[in-house]
């Protein structure tokens, strides 16, 4: 009888111990982005991107886009398997499986299933383009600077 007892308070702590460990892992992931974000990337000022140009951002993988009214940026991760994408004459293209994109990110020809990420661009109180890599928006939204 004791042993029986032993066992099921065993069991019981046992299974309160790991439910909190769970708990608290799925917990830390919300914890991480309040912390402070790691992923608010200076990418250079305004005049080392030149107008109606895609520049790329090897660090960050992101091209930075300028022309005349702003600057936005766009992830050149491809969304099939994640490799760099290129720049092309009319969108991007990825060299692993061949996923093309429009100038806007979209997909042309798969295997992409879905669209590029444009980021949330801001100019910092020393004059410097970041990009935050954290905060998604769409093709139009971007640093209007005019
Ligand atoms: Fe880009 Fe597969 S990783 S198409």
């Amino acid at each position: 009888m004791e042993r029986r007892s032993f066992v099921r308070k065993f069991s019981v702590t046992m299974a309160s111990v790991a439910g909190v460990i769970l708990g608290l892992t799925f917990l830390r992931q919300f914890s991480h982005k309040k912390a402070g974000s790691t992923r608010r990337i200076k990418v250079g000022r305004l005049s080392d991107f030149p107008v109606d140009t895609y520049t790329f951002i090897e660090d960050v993988k992101v091209f930075v886009y300028r022309d005349h009214e702003s600057v936005k940026a766009i992830s050149a991760v491809c969304t099939h398997l994640g490799c760099t994408i290129l720049r092309t004459m009319d969108g991007f293209e990825c060299p692993c499986h061949g996923s093309c994109y429009t100038d806007e990110g979209a997909v042309l020809s798969g295997p992409a299933p879905r669209s590029l990420s444009w980021y949330k661009v801001e100019k910092t109180p020393d004059e410097m383009i970041l990009v935050d890599l954290d905060e998604v928006t769409d093709a139009e939204a971007g640093l209007y600077i005019s």
